[in-house]
């Protein structure tokens, strides 16, 4: 149950509740409300935020206990720093700080009044605070026997992760009408994210390939047309990339097809998504070490995402035509398992020499971008996988690695992340790396030389990309393992889902 946070708009009048929010601008900016409570209340606000030395800075908050002279028993400023300068994203990150400093304080429920020194938040950027709230209210609690503590603040003050954030939230606004519109169209993008956390917080024992079908096969109570391929139906395609990582797992391979047709041009090609789907990778033979190895439940992040961002685009009924397609296997040592030095035949009819069987994804997505161009003929083709630990040696965990074969379409990448927070770095594609791929028996082997790892991946899944413009996206360090953002307290982070909508409604959306 992704979404814990019942969420409702109202009116600047009717601003009321036992808790109220106010937003604090640099310099202690006060809207007209906020600067009316303090009339009210003889100046308790001023001189509380001068006592304090808050200002209305960017993550700084205010809490004024108990007002002399209101009827509200609690007063929290929340900095939202200089306001003019905000974009769609601050406000999202506003939302889920709000979230937050509620949550920190065992507040049960609060009244949020959107209004700041200069005006009314407008409807839009109140849908994106109420998003933020959203987004960062997600829990994982599906193995936790106990309830998390309520918000009443009476219990002892357990650890963070214990405490139990807001359940409800109203949002006073200048027109809570409009800004419900607006907030409807979020509710999808939440959700998608809160599927894609979900999925990749998820155990492996729990969600193997079959149980990640399953769950992608009720994706069609949404809209989404969604097709299940089973092994034999892979085989028969000849799949042999993504099968050879398959083989050694007692769990069977599936490769899942959501198709989102909300196009007024029913022919109008699709934007298509491409997800590594690996639900734990132990590096097969080629075993991984066992420090840090439980990490790899999460190898199926870009399915997650493929997953999410289907749903949202579902879910607020895109006009637009899209393909979202995940390859899911588990890559096991065991006697059935491909040997270090298999030749396995792709889909494609190129033959791949596996030197490493840790070098799994790029044989899975192999299979899915030459099954992808050749069966859904895309406008565009985005694929998204934890593919290297190399994107992490060279980016962190701040940026994702792309890469493209299309100018525009990275353009459009970059500017989606800037807008989402979900950020990109654009890393080189150069055939002078190809060599690294030379195999003495084979048309290619799977990995190369010790140096530019994250780049020869990316050169690999080149090959089974012909015409059509490709992005890869290397999420091994932005999509798992998160640390705690303003909107994200999440393992999993559901990178991926909020940016291709977001591309989605910038680039290739009707309307
Ligand atoms: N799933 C891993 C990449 C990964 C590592 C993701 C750490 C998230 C965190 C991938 O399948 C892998 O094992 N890659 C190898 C490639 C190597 C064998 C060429 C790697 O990065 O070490
Ligand atoms: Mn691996
Ligand atoms: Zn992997």
């Amino acid at each position: 149950m992704p979404i814990t946070v019942d969420i409702s708009f109202t009116s600047l009048e009717k601003a009321q509740g036992e808790t109220l929010v106010a937003l604090a601008e640099a310099k202690f900016g006060l809207g007209t409300r906020a600067q009316a409570l303090d009339k009210a209340g003889d100046g308790q606000l001023k001189r509380a935020a001068k006592a304090a030395g808050f200002k209305g800075a960017t993550k700084s908050a205010l809490d004024l206990l108990a007002p002399h002279g209101l009827d509200c028993d609690r007063i929290l400023l929340v900095g939202a720093g200089d306001v003019s300068a905000l974009g769609r994203n601050d406000w999202v990150l506003l939302g889920g700080r709000i979230y937050g400093e509620l949550k920190r304080r065992r507040i049960a429920e609060a009244t949020v009044i959107l209004e700041t020194k200069s005006a009314p938040v407008e409807p839009d950027a109140a849908a994106a605070v109420a998003l933020g709230a959203q987004l960062r209210a997600y829990r994982f609690d599906e193995f936790k026997s106990q309830a998390p503590k309520s918000g009443d603040g009476d219990d002892e003050a357990g650890e963070d992760g214990a405490k139990k954030g807001p359940g409800k939230l109203r949002f006073a606004v200048k027109e809570p009408g409009k800004a419900e519109k607006c907030f409807a169209e979020e509710t999808h993008v939440a959700a998608g994210v809160g599927l894609a956390r979900d999925l990749v917080n998820a155990p492996a024992n729990a969600l193997g390939p079959v149980e990640f079908a399953d769950r992608l096969a009720s994706l069609a109570e949404h809209g989404l047309d969604v097709d299940v391929l089973d092994e034999k139906a892979l085989g028969k395609l000849g799949m042999g990339a993504l099968l050879g990582v398959a083989q050694g797992s007692a769990r069977p391979a599936r490769v899942v097809v959501m198709r989102w047709n909300g196009s007024a041009k029913k022919r109008a090609k699709p934007i298509c998504f491409v997800g590594k789907g690996v639900v734990f990778d132990t590096g097969g033979i080629s075993l991984k070490p066992a420090k840090g190895m439980e990490d790899m439940k999460g190898d199926m992040a870009g399915a997650a995402a493929v997953a999410g961002v289907m749903r949202a685009l579902a879910g607020r009924k895109a006009p637009v035509n899209a393909v979202g397609i995940v390859g899911l296997v588990e890559n096991m040592p065991s006697s059935k398992a491909q040997r270090p030095g298999d030749i396995v035949r792709s889909l494609a009819g190129k033959t791949i020499e596996v030197l490493n069987t840790d070098a799994e994804g790029r044989l899975v997505l192999a299979d899915l971008l030459w099954h992808a161009e050749d069966s859904f003929k895309p406008q565009a083709m985005i694929n998204l996988a934890t593919l290297t630990g190399a994107i992490m040696v060279a980016l962190g965990k701040e940026h994702a690695g792309l890469f493209s074969n299309d100018d525009e379409l990275a353009a459009g990448l970059m500017a989606a992340g800037q807008a989402t927070g979900e950020r990109l770095w654009r890393m080189p594609l150069d055939a002078a790396y190809d060599r690294e791929l030379d195999s003495k028996t084979a048309d290619m082997r799977n990995i190369g030389g010790p140096y530019g790892g994250t780049i020869i991946a990316a050169q690999f899944l080149k090959r089974f990309v012909r015409e059509v413009p490709w992005a890869h996206l290397d999420v091994a360090g932005t999509a798992m393992a998160s640390a705690s953002s303003d909107v994200s307290e999440s393992w999993g982070s559901g990178f991926g889902v909020r940016l291709l909508d977001q591309l989605v409604r910038d680039v290739y959306q009707e309307r």
